[in-house]
């Protein structure tokens, strides 16, 4: 009887234990598969936002931002004015889309700043100091510029002339300007001028006007004007990068200078470093135009420490160029001048007859801020011997050149 019952026992017990032993089984492998079911779940996600991330890229061409020519203008009525975008691809290289059919813009201000045929137009409705957004979509992505509307001029009696035919093509539709009306700041005009100096001479309004506008070792600065009609008669393009692709008078530059600047960028490019054009030559009247335009957005005193007035700029001379680097996002900052291509170009531009035009510590000489990036054509003998005696061209040019 005691082993039946004992039987019994031992047959119930073994069917429990079983039973536990599936039940347990079961959840294990429900838990199993919830956990492998979030994981599928969280890897769906994220091939979901990659391929949205891919097709995006996709829709954009690779294009991963817009960069436009200006981010700020000031226009007066009736202007029309043409805004170059370009697209940042991943390889940091930019495309043109200026003209691309899916770049679309629209102004906040419709009624007095408008868009027409793709160009930036300021009705006759607008008034000084109205103001609009314009906003350049290119698929997902967009970018803006403010304008402001700049109260007109009085008219002046003198026209200031004609850009001569042989300037390759302005971008600007800008009527011409007259003199901007901070102009004449006395300290700045015709101090330490010396009547042995051959290279300059008084004009009619008592102004200093360089007479050897053509010579490579012309000095041209504040108190030393070009002619407002001057321009160079052998400019050309240098076979060289730009931080932007469309056509422009700013990338050209006397010949000479011009394939001074191919050996420079090419030398660099041998030793790691790439340099690439931001600015060269520049008329009279786009001088004006960029003068102007600094007047009005950071004041006088600013503006005319970092830009120079129409007929002082050495970019006239088609001599000088602004130089960058990806390091600064193509930029003209001073943070170049710490960085390796700054630094290069401090040391070896005078090899290729280029020298730093404005030095840091030297404001009060130069008359402008630092600007790392500005190098100007000496040819390779006067660049060397300026920067071997650390002199600026102004020191340099009253010491060894004056008295000649
Ligand atoms: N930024 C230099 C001084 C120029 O405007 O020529
Ligand atoms: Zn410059």
């Amino acid at each position: 009887m005691y082993k039946k019952v004992g039987k019994i026992v031992l047959i119930v017990g073994a069917l429990c234990l079983v039973f536990i032993l599936a039940i347990g089984f079961i959840k294990d492998r429900k838990d199993t598969n919830e956990v492998t079911a979030q994981g599928n779940a969280v890897e769906t996600e994220k091939d979901n936002k990659e391929q949205e991330n891919d097709s995006k890229e996709e829709d954009n061409n690779g294009v991963k931002e817009l960069r436009l020519s200006e981010e700020n203008l000031l226009l007066k009525i009736g202007d029309k004015y043409s805004v170059e975008v370009e697209g940042l691809l991943a390889d940091g290289s930019l495309i043109d889309l200026t003209d691309d059919s899916k770049l679309l813009s629209h102004s906040n201000n419709e009624e007095k700043i408008s868009i027409e045929d793709g160009e930036i137009v300021v009705l006759d409705s607008a008034e000084a100091d109205d103001e609009a957004t314009i906003t350049y979509v290119y698929e997902n992505i967009s970018a803006t510029i403010n304008v402001k509307v700049e109260a007109a001029e009085e008219p002046k009696k003198e026209e200031p002339k004609e850009e001569p035919k042989e300037e390759p093509k302005e971008e600007s539709k800008e009527e011409p300007k007259e003199e901007p009306k901070e102009e004449n700041n006395e300290s700045d005009q015709n101090n330490n001028y010396n009547s042995n100096d051959k290279t300059v001479m008084i004009d009619e309004d008592g102004k200093q006007v360089v007479t050897n506008p053509k010579d490579i070792h012309v000095l041209v600065n504040k108190q030393r004007n070009l002619p407002s009609d001057y321009v160079p008669d052998d400019l050309i393009k240098p076979d060289i990068k730009f931080s932007f692709t469309h056509e422009d008078p700013k990338r050209y530059l006397r010949e000479e200078a011009a394939h001074a600047l191919e050996r420079l960028v090419a030398q660099a490019k041998e030793e790691g470093i790439e340099i690439v054009g931001v600015s060269g030559y520049r008329s009279y009247k786009r001088q004006e135009t960029i003068f102007n335009y600094n007047v009005n957005k950071r004041g006088y005193e600013a503006a005319n420490k970092v830009s120079a007035k129409p007929g002082q700029s050495e970019h006239q001379t088609g001599l000088a160029i602004d130089v960058s680097c990806a390091g600064v996002n193509y930029k003209l900052q001073e943070k170049l001048g710490e960085l390796k291509e700054g630094k290069w170009l401090a040391e070896n531009a005078h090899k290729f007859g280029f020298i730093i035009r404005y030095q840091l510590g030297k404001e009060d000489i130069t008359g402008y801020q630092y600007e790392p990036w500005h190098i100007r054509y000496l040819g390779e003998d006067l660049a060397t011997d300026v920067y071997e005696k650390g002199l600026t061209y102004e020191e340099y040019f009253e010491q060894y050149m004056l008295n000649e």
